[in-house]
């Protein structure tokens, strides 16, 4: 019992081994730092799991030239999209052929160390044409190859040392090689990929079912949703419209999974290049629809790949369907069954905030890597998935990047800081929405002036994230506390600046006992109590 091979005949997931890993981190503290931008955290992830086997790492010069021109590697493998590391002018002079990178998440976590092999200056314009069909500003691909591109590209194999973490449907996330197990473990050998990113409707669930059974296949279901907000909700509805979808289909026949691949409007190369993706994650199958372009391709390579195309008819009933379910949701009426599932139209109505209900805001502090934005994290999720009220998160780094940039870490400017915070917060709290901050916010009276302006509107929970100094040091998944050791950074708290625990909070939790499944549990049990949520069934 076999699934179809990955491309290039075996997976290549880029994790290290532990040991290796804790050797990597060691490493990363002397080593020159990017922060991924949130579509190359994506790529990254994608690389680190196997989903884009062969590529042991980002695309040199050569790799890319022949993607651009011919949509193969190197090598001659078929690989038709570029992923290369673009980055600024004036961090590429940092680097050179041989250099070593730590490549980190926007929040500061090490995700993997790079070796740069290639550095060069791509031509926008030239890549634009052979990817796009245009150099047209107004295509979305063009737009942001020459907008939201940086103009030095970096190529190099990775080592990775922790892939990205997700902090909401982690059951619903799979690395290609774990979603291979799945499969393997459920014995299905043909298996039809179906990712769309809008919601599924009855006339798509019955098309990708007719078209599973005409190929003997079985379906995963892999929606390519773009998401890089906690708090966006129309993500969180949309998912529960595919886990809704998936119990149309017959027992044992589909199986769901969110693919974290960045949305590429390359047309037919892109759906190649997707076709590649799912061939990866087990797939022997991939939908196209008759008679598109798309489905030329992907059949011209189809032999080579070892895949199957099963065409679908695009039906004028099924768009139609789509477009007049979105406009009876919008317009609050109701959406006739014969178009769509009940609890479809029911998770798309509840990525609406309902009404009159008072809002909250949960304010978490404590040291720097106590476990305070895990925490929120897996709250924010929590709330998402009650569904109950919009929610969002204002961690510390978000702030710090986006209200707070020009703040450093002086007395004055920590309390500015959490003063904005609680500003933010208390429109938030309001308008009825659901607030989680997550700064360290280690003075007592501004803590204190918070709680009173929010008070006014709405709940105010406070959590004192008690984690020890001793362990978050030892955690020290930033290097901070290595280089506040090392007088590297001046001031930091808990070092050699003080955090005061609060005396008067809501909640008290160590994250050295504690997990951040159990500590948002134990919040949302205290938000029930309070009688700000519903208690779950
Ligand atoms: S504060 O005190 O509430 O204004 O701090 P906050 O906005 O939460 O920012 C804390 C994050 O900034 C990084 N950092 C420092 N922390 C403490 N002291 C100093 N001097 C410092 N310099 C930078 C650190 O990564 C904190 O992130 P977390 O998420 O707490 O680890």
């Amino acid at each position: 019992m076999t699934l179809v091979p990955a491309h290039g005949g075996e997976l290549r997931p880029l994790l290290a081994e532990p040991s290796r890993a804790a050797a990597l981190k060691e490493e990363a503290l002397a080593l020159p730092s990017w922060n991924l931008t949130d579509r190359q955290v994506r790529d990254v992830e994608l690389l680190l799991g196997g989903a884009f086997s062969p590529l042991a790492g980002f695309l040199g010069e050569a790799d890319y030239e022949r993607v651009c021109g011919e949509m193969r590697l190197a090598s001659g493998t078929l690989w038709p999209i570029p992923i290369a590391l673009d980055v600024t002018e004036s961090f590429a002079e940092k680097t050179a052929p041989g250099t070593r990178l730590a490549l980190r998440h926007p929040e500061g976590m090490l995700l993997a160390l790079m070796t740069v092999t290639d550095r060069w200056t791509p031509d926008r314009g030239s890549e634009a044409e052979r990817i796009f069909g245009t150099t047209d500003e107004e295509h979305p691909g063009v737009f942001r190859l020459v907008h939201r591109t940086n103009p030095v590209y970096l190529g190099g194999p990775l080592e990775g040392v922790e892939p990205p973490q997700h902090h909401t449907f982690r059951h619903l996330r799979h690395t290609a090689g774990r979603m291979r197990a799945r499969l393997e473990e459920l014995g299905w050998k043909r298996v039809l990929a179906c990712g769309t990113s809008e919601p599924m409707h009855r006339a798509e669930v019955e098309m990708t079912q007719r078209a599973a059974e005409s190929s003997r296949a079985k379906i995963l279901l892999q929606p390519l949703l773009d998401h890089t907000d906690p708090g966006d909700a129309d993500y969180f509805a949309r998912v529960r419209c595919y886990q809704e979808v998936l119990r149309r289909f017959p027992e044992d026949s589909a199986e769901l999974s969110l693919l974290p691949l960045a949305p590429c409007p390359a047309g037919a190369r892109a759906a190649l290049w997707r076709a590649i993706v799912r061939k990866n994650y087990g797939c022997s199958h991939v939908l196209a629809a008759e008679g598109s372009d798309a489905e030329a391709l992907v059949r011209k390579h189809a032999d080579e790949l070892g895949l199957t195309v099963v065409p679908f008819e695009k039906t004028e009933t099924a768009e139609r369907t789509a477009d007049e379910a979105r406009q009876h949701l919008e317009e609050g009426l109701d959406v006739p069954d014969s178009f769509t599932y009940p609890e479809v139209i029911e998770s798309l109505r509840r990525a609406r905030p309902p009404r009159a209900k008072q809002g909250f805001t949960v304010f978490f502090t404590g040291l720097s890597g106590a476990g305070k934005s895990t925490i929120a994290k897996t709250l924010v999720a929590k709330l998402m998935e009650a569904g109950t009220r919009p929610v969002t998160l204002l961690d510390g780094d978000i702030v710090r990047k986006n209200i707070s940039s020009e703040l450093g870490f002086s007395r004055k400017h920590r309390d500015l800081n959490i003063l904005r915070i609680g500003f933010v917060a208390s429109e938030i709290t309001k308008n009825r929405g659901a607030a989680v901050c997550a700064p360290i916010a280690p003075y007592r009276a501004v803590r204190r002036r918070v709680r009173e302006t929010i008070a006014r509107y709405g709940g105010f929970v406070e959590i004192y994230v008690s984690t020890p100094l001793e362990v978050c040091e030892k955690r020290d998944r930033k290097g901070l506390y290595a280089k506040a050791r090392a007088g590297l950074i001046k001031g930091f708290t808990g070092i050699d600046d003080p955090y005061e625990a609060p005396e008067d909070a809501e909640l008290a939790i160590d994250t050295s006992s504690v997990s951040p499944e159990e500590a948002a549990g134990r919040i949302l049990r205290h938000l029930e109590d309070a009688g700000f949520l519903a208690p779950a069934p």
